[in-house]
C-alpha cells in the first residue's frame, strides 16, 4: 500500500536541508498523508478530508453497531506508543483512538524502561519497535526526531508510518488538526475560519501547539492572528516570517485585555518553563496574560475559548461553565480526529464514507 516511498529516493543530507514546507510531499502517500510528521505537510483539501471524515466516525460512533464497525476497520494492525515526554491527554487521545478503530496498542513511556538505559541509540530502539509494529505514534524531546525516524524506517524493509505526537518546541501537528477541528464545528454557522482574528496568547516562544496551529491557520484566507505575550515569550521569528510571506495580517501586543473584546477565538497556553535554562521564566510577570471570569464581561458573546491544555493559572477554574469555553470539547475532539487519521494513513476512509452514506441515508 505504501507505493513510491518518496523518503527512499532522497538523502538523509539532502532531506535535512530542505524548508520545512518542501519536505511535505516527501511525507505522503499518493496525496494522502502516510508519515504525519509536520503541519506544514497539510494543505486546505486535506483539512476538509479530515475534518469531514471526522464529523462521520463520530456520527457512526453513537450506535453499537457503528462502534462494531469502526473497530473491525484496522483490528490487523498493532501500534507503538513511544511517549518518552510527560503527556496525559495526547498519550490516551492516540490510545482510545486505536481502541475505536480496532488498533491494539502498546507503549514506552519512559527510556529508562527500555534498552536505551544499555546504551542503545534512539534509532535503534524505534527500528526494534517497526520489527514488531505497523504504525509508530512518538512524541519525542528532540525537534526534527521523528522526521529522522520516519527517513530511516522509510529506508529500512519496514516503512511504517510515524506520527508526531509533539517534538520538542517545534511541532504537535496534530493537536493542531484536532484545533482546526474544533474551530470550524465552533465557527460553522459564522462562515467558517476564514476572517476569524484568533489571538495566542502565554508563552508563544515555546509552545510547539501554537506554532503548529498558526502554521494550518494560514490556510484559511482573511484570517487575523494576534500575539499576546510578555515580550520575552513572544513568538519566534520563523512564524513571523511565514506570515509576512504569506501575506496573513498579524499583530504582536502585551496588552491582554485590550486584545479580548476584538476577538472571536483566544487560544490560552502554559508557560512551557520545562525549557528553561536557569528557571527564568519564573522571574517574568505573567499574570497580566491569564483568562478570568471578570473577562467573561468583556468577551464577545459567541467568541471561543481555547486551551491545548494541561493549564496551570492562565484560565480561571470559574470560566469553565461558560459556554465560550471549549477546551474540554477540544480533549473529546482530539480523539475522533485522530482516528479519522489512523483510518486515512491506512487507506481505510472510503469505507467510512460508505457506511456513513447508508446510515444517514436511512
Ligand atoms: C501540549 C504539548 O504537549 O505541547 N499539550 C498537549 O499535547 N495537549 C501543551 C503543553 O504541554 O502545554
Amino acid at each position: 500500500m505504501y507505493k513510491d516511498n518518496p523518503l527512499l529516493k532522497i538523502s538523509w543530507h539532502d532531506f535535512k536541508q530542505l524548508e520545512l514546507w518542501e519536505k511535505g510531499p516527501y511525507f505522503q502517500n499518493q496525496g494522502r498523508p502516510y508519515h504525519v510528521l509536520t503541519a506544514q505537510q497539510f494543505d486546505r483539501p486535506m483539512l476538509e478530508r479530515i475534518c469531514n471524515l471526522t464529523t462521520e466516525i463520530r456520527t457512526i460512533g453513537k450506535t453499537k453497531g457503528g462502534i462494531n464497525f469502526l473497530q473491525g476497520l484496522l483490528s490487523e494492525k498493532r501500534a507503538m506508543l513511544y511517549f518518552v515526554q510527560p503527556s496525559t491527554r495526547t498519550f490516551l487521545s492516540f490510545f482510545a483512538a486505536c481502541q475505536i478503530v480496532g488498533i491494539n496498542a502498546a507503549e514506552v513511556r519512559d527510556t529508562n524502561t527500555s534498552s536505551e538505559v544499555k546504551g542503545e541509540s534512539p534509532e535503534d530502539t524505534v527500528r526494534t519497535f517497526s520489527s514488531y509494529f505497523d504504525l509508530i505514534i512518538m512524541r519525542h524531546p528532540i525537534g526534527g526526531f521523528a522526521e529522522r525516524i520516519a527517513w530511516l524506517l522509510s529506508n529500512s524493509n519496514r516503512p511504517v508510518p510515524v506520527l508526531n505526537a509533539g517534538s520538542g518546541k517545534d511541532q504537535h501537528p496534530t493537536q493542531a488538526l484536532l484545533d482546526i477541528y474544533t474551530l470550524k464545528r465552533s465557527f460553522e454557522n459564522r462562515g467558517g475560519i476564514e476572517e476569524k482574528k484568533i489571538a495566542f496568547v502565554g508563552d508563544l516562544a515555546r509552545g510547539r501547539t501554537v506554532r503548529s496551529l498558526a502554521t494550518l491557520l494560514v490556510l484559511y484566507p482573511g484570517v487575523k492572528l494576534y500575539f499576546v505575550a510578555p515580550e520575552a515569550l513572544q513568538i519566534e521569528k520563523d512564524i513571523i516570517n511565514m506570515l509576512e510571506k504569506d501575506g496573513t495580517q498579524f499583530e504582536i501586543s502585551d496588552d491582554f485585555e485590550k486584545i479580548i473584546p476584538e476577538m472571536d477565538a483566544i487560544y490560552m497556553t502554559r508557560i512551557q518553563d520545562e525549557w528553561d535554562k536557569a528557571n527564568e521564566s519564573s522571574l517574568i510577570d505573567t499574570s497580566k496574560f491569564h483568562f478570568t471570569e471578570r473577562h467573561l464581561k468583556i468577551l464577545k458573546p459567541d467568541a471561543v475559548l481555547l486551551h491545548p491544555l494541561p493549564r496551570r493559572k492562565e484560565i480561571a477554574i470559574e470560566v469553565d461553565s461558560d459556554p465560550r469555553a471549549i477546551y474540554w470539547r477540544q480533549v473529546r475532539n482530539g480523539m475522533w480526529v485522530r482516528a479519522a487519521l489512523l483510518l486515512t494513513i491506512f487507506d481505510r476512509d472510503g469505507e467510512i464514507d460508505r457506511y456513513y452514506e447508508d446510515l444517514v441515508g436511512e
